[in-house]
């Protein structure tokens, strides 16, 4: 039996601002319960919905010294369809609306996360093998447990793995602060350990000090050890090269499904998709008060509205986008500069753009199953899980060149008729353009090669069944 703890800072149900938290909540189930005890370690957030909180059970508390202080830690319980999960408790650090907040208090409230996942193992008695930490938030674990626990007998040969969902964001900041949140000696913060241009990144310790690395994708995995996508720290990643390794995300193939889905107005297989996905576009339409016509090719996005996400490229041809027969449905929350766009284009092009600027995992789902298109054009993007969704629904993706997208998006091929999606390479908005208006090209002149393509997409498997093997092996190993 293999022990492995997830530790990161969102996870569905419970909380959630963008993919990481799928990954953390899905995976988990995916694993062999008789070979696999996999629990997961999360923040207590006063803004996760009562009806879990009712769920919870009090387990223990004690104190921890961290730093110059000493903080309480109270751990809650409970199983979730049949995963385990404790929450660190502390009101001081979990309290507020958001589970983020500013990233100079942020960082303090993760140092404490990650001191406190590691303290809680001996008091609920779980000795894992593995701890899979996730991003920066628990980029301190590795470190505290090679040195702060590394003299405690029961932290000896615990491995760790430290999974980069997204390098932009580090936790990064001045070396003192760090030192204060964290309480590590001095030796810690040089360039070689935790320092990075002359600040701290607590990413940077997860990578420095993990047993292994992953990553979401391939081509990030490949494309981080590149100064572009590096983040500063593209010299260490390719100094560690031979432990890191990318293993692409999948998809909660029971949440996603629209045979089941009863988001859908109408559900559709790939039987009778021809004929019943249209009826999703009309319910979309009218639900949106954009006009109700099954012959517009509707483009959808459904994306934190960040500059990560290519927004700009849409930006600079919006007003070429919204031409005759296309309709452009957003649904988002992000930089309220992103927001401020799509509101102003939905001003000036009420019977083409939709704006939708809050989350819904509703209208997320009736979007999939009613847009022709979803629209990925990022500038980065680690695997991206949207792109995935649309090929289960038979929306065909379109997608910049990079990270996941690039893994899990075959561009259409006319000659060979080949492919699930359409794509470009450089980050340049006439490249955007021209995309688009060849989708737009095959989705009206060539209907039955439109429809081969969409078979093909949902035809494609990214459930989580290959990626969560490729994890047993890594755990093997
Ligand atoms: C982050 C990345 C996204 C990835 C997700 C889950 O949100 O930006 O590309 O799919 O994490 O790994």
């Amino acid at each position: 039996m293999k022990k492995i703890a997830y530790i990161a800072s969102e996870c569905v149900p419970f909380i959630k601002t963008g993919g990481l938290a799928d990954v953390v909540g899905t995976l988990p189930k995916m694993f062999d319960k008789k070979e696999y005890d996999v629990r997961i370690i999360m923040p207590n957030y006063q803004c996760i919905p009562e009806k879990f909180k009712d769920k919870m059970r009090y387990i223990s508390h004690f104190q921890m010294d961290i730093g110059d202080h000493s903080q309480y830690v109270g751990i809650m319980y409970m199983e979730y369809e049949g995963v385990p999960v404790y929450f660190i408790d502390n009101e001081y650090y979990f309290s507020g609306p958001t589970p983020y907040t500013e990233d100079h208090w942020d960082i303090e409230r993760f140092c404490y996360f990650s001191k406190a996942a590691l303290s809680i193992l001996p008091v609920i008695g779980f000795k894992p093998d593995i701890l899979h930490c996730h991003d920066w938030q628990a980029g301190m674990i590795p470190v505290y447990l090679k040195t702060l626990f590394a003299g405690n007998p029961f932290f000896g040969n615990i491995r760790s793995i430290m999974t980069i969902h997204n390098l932009r964001f580090q936790g990064r900041w001045s070396v003192d602060h760090l030192k204060y949140c964290t309480g590590l000696p001095d030796y810690l913060f040089t360039p070689d350990k935790l320092e990075l241009h002359k600040d701290a990144s607590m990413l940077k310790g997860g990578l420095v000090y993990a047993d292994v690395i992953t990553t979401v994708s391939n081509t990030y995995a490949y494309e981080i050890q590149t100064p572009y996508y590096g983040e500063g720290l593209d010299g260490l990643l390719q100094a560690r090269n031979q432990s890191l390794c990318g293993i692409v995300n999948g998809i909660d193939y029971d949440e996603y499904n629209p045979e089941k889905d009863s988001f859908l107005s109408r559900k559709y297989s790939k039987k009778n998709f021809k004929k019943n996905k249209v009826l999703n576009k009309l319910a979309l339409q009218k639900e949106l008060g954009l006009p109700v016509d099954k012959e517009q090719f509707v483009i959808g996005i459904i994306s934190r509205l960040t500059d990560q996400k290519g927004l700009d490229l849409i930006d600079a041809v919006m007003n070429d986008i919204c031409q005759d027969g296309v309709q452009f449905v957003v649904l988002g929350t992000g930089d309220p500069k992103y927001e401020d766009m799509f509101r102003y284009y939905q001003g000036i092009h009420p019977a083409k753009v939709s704006a939708n600027i809050y989350f819904s995992n509703e209208l997320s789902h009736k979007m999939y199953g009613g847009c022709d298109a979803i629209l990925v054009p990022s500038r980065f993007e680690p695997c991206g899980l949207t792109q995935l969704m649309a090929l289960r629904y038979g929306s065909l993706p379109i997608v910049r060149e990079t990270g996941g997208l690039k893994d899990t998006v075959d561009p259409y091929n006319e000659y060979e008729q080949t492919g699930t999606g359409f794509s470009f390479a450089n980050y340049d908005p006439k490249e955007l353009l021209q995309t688009i208006n060849y989708a737009k090209e095959v989705f009206y002149n060539q209907k039955k090669n439109w429809e081969s393509m969409q078979l093909r997409a949902m035809n494609m498997d990214y459930s989580w069944n290959t990626s969560a093997k490729e994890y047993e092996d890594l755990y093997q190993r």
